[in-house]
C-alpha cells in the first residue's frame, strides 16, 4: 500500500511504540490476520499502514537495502537500489570528478548516504510526496523536494535518474516504455550529463554513451545508461564502452568487487574459443549481459567452450568465484548411462544454447546414486553435448 502524509506523521510521532509493537510481529502468512487485528487494536485507523512499514524493514534488512530504521513501503523497498551498487556508483562519479548529483527520482531516498560518503552535494527529488516526506526523515539534513523529473529544478551538476521500471506487472523491454521514458528525460536536460538507471534487460545497444551492468554476488541488479561525457575511458575499438560491476552483498567493503570493460583489451588480445580444459566456468550474469564475456576471459586466462556460447573453460576457476571441474563430455543420448556408471546423485544443471528444461531432465534421468555431480548441457558448434563435471567448486 502506499502510504498519505498523515501516515508518514503517525510514523513519526509513534516511532517508539511501533518499534515495540514491531518486534511481537512475525510477518508470515499464517499469522497475517491476527497480526493486522492485533495492529488495528493497537494503532487504530493506521494500523494497515503499521504494517506495511513493519513488512517494509523486514524486507530492506533482508536485501540489505537500507536500515531498518528508515521509513518506506515496501514498494519502494523493492525499487530501492542495492547499498553496494549505490556505493560503487557514487565511487565512479566521484572518481570522475563529479561534486553535485540531483537524484530526480529519488523515492525514499537510498542513493543518498552513498553519494554523501563519497563527498559529493545531493539533491533529491520525486513526484511522490510521501516518499520525499520519507526521504526527508531518512536522510536528515539533505535537501529533498517535490517535483516532477520532466521540469527541472536544479541547473548543474549530473543527473541521476532512476526511472519506474514495471507497466502493468509486465517487464520494461523498451527505454521509451520507462516512467519517466528515456528520450523525455534526455529531453528535460540537454547538455547536462545524466546516469539513467534500467532494468539490465533493457536493449541498449544504440546507446551512445557507457553503459555499466551491476550484480550483487551474482544477481544483476541493473544497467546504467551514462552519457557520453561521463566516459572516462575510451573502448580500443571506439565504440562507447560497455563494463560490468561484479559487487558483493554485506558490510561496506570493497573485498571482490571487481570491474570488467570493454576499454581493458583490445580486439586481438581476447581468446579465442578453444578445448574444454580443467574447469567449466559460468561467467557472472553482468558479465553477459553486457557482452564481455571475452574480456572476462582475457582477464582470468579462459575460453569460451564456444564462439556464441558464454561458457567458458580453463585451468583456474576465477578468484572468489566458482566453477565445475571437468570429467567428461557425452552426448545427450548417454549421458544416462554416464551419470549412472559415476553412480550419479544430486545433480546440478545448467542449460545454455539448448531447449532443455533443467527440472526435466533432473525428473528423466531418475538418479539413484549417492555421488554429488553437475552437468553443462550447452551446444558446441552444431551439436547439443553434456558436460559431466564435479559439484560446484570455489576458488
Ligand atoms: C524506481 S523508483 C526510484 C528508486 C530510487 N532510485 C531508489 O533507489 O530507491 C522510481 C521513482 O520515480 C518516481 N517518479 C515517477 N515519475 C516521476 C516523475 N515524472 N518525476 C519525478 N519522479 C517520478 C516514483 O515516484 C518513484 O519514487
Amino acid at each position: 500500500m502506499a502510504f498519505e502524509l498523515a501516515d508518514i506523521r503517525f510514523f513519526q510521532d509513534n516511532a517508539a511504540d511501533i518499534r515495540q509493537a514491531s518486534q511481537r510481529l512475525e510477518g508470515t502468512r499464517a499469522k497475517a490476520l491476527a497480526e493486522a487485528e492485533f495492529l488495528r487494536e493497537r494503532f487504530g485507523e493506521h494500523g494497515r499502514a503499521v504494517g506495511e512499514l513493519a513488512d517494509a524493514r523486514r524486507r530492506a534488512l533482508r536485501a540489505a537495502k537500507f536500515a531498518d530504521t528508515w521509513l518506506s513501503d515496501v514498494d519502494a523497498v523493492q525499487q530501492a537500489t542495492p547499498a553496494p551498487v549505490a556505493r560503487a556508483r557514487a565511487r565512479h562519479l566521484a572518481g570522475m570528478g563529479v561534486d553535485f548529483v540531483h537524484d530526480v527520482t529519488c523515492s525514499v531516498g537510498t542513493e543518498a548516504p552513498a553519494l554523501q560518503a563519497a563527498g559529493i552535494g545531493y539533491l533529491g527529488s520525486d513526484l511522490d510526496r510521501p516518499r520525499v516526506a520519507m526521504a526527508q526523515h531518512n536522510v536528515p539534513g539533505v535537501p529533498f523536494v517535490v517535483a516532477d523529473a520532466l521540469a527541472p529544478v536544479s541547473a548543474r551538476g549530473v543527473v541521476v535518474a532512476d526511472p519506474a521500471r514495471r507497466a502493468g506487472g509486465q517487464r520494461i523491454t523498451k527505454p521509451e516504455q520507462l516512467l519517466p521514458t528515456l528520450p523525455d528525460l534526455l529531453a528535460a536536460y540537454p547538455g547536462r550529463p545524466m546516469a539513467v538507471k534500467c532494468a539490465p534487460g533493457l536493449d541498449y545497444s544504440e546507446w551512445a554513451g557507457p553503459v555499466v551492468v551491476a550484480s550483487v554476488d551474482g544477481a544483476v541488479k541493473e544497467a546504467c545508461l551514462y552519457t557520453p561525457d561521463l566516459q572516462q575511458r575510451s573502448a580500443p575499438d571506439g565504440q562507447p564502452v560497455r563494463a560490468a560491476w561484479l559487487l558483493r552483498g554485506g558490510a561496506d567493503s570493497r573485498d571482490g568487487d571487481e570491474t570488467i570493460s570493454s576499454a581493458d583489451f583490445a580486439a586481438d588480445e581476447l581468446p579465442a574459443a578453444g578445448e574444454v580444459g580443467r574447469y567449466i566456468v559460468d561467467p557472472d550474469g553482468a558479465v553477459v549481459r553486457a557482452g564481455l564475456v571475452k574480456h572476462y576471459a582475457a582477464r582470468h586466462g579462459l575460453r569460451q567452450l564456444d564462439e556464441k556460447i558464454a561458457y567458458l573453460t580453463g585451468e583456474t576457476i576465477p578468484p572468489g568465484r566458482s566453477g565445475f571441474p571437468f570429467i567428461e563430455q557425452v552426448s545427450l543420448k548417454r549421458l544416462s548411462s554416464c551419470l549412472k556408471s559415476l553412480d550419479a546423485g544430486s545433480l546440478e544443471i545448467l542449460v545454455r544454447g539448448v531447449n532443455i528444461d533443467p527440472d526435466q531432465l533432473r525428473k528423466k534421468l531418475k538418479l539413484r546414486g549417492s555421488r554429488p555431480l553437475a552437468v553443462v548441457v550447452t551446444r558446441l558448434g552444431r551439436g547439443a553435448v553434456a558436460l559431466v563435471c564435479e559439484p560446484r567448486q570455489w576458488n
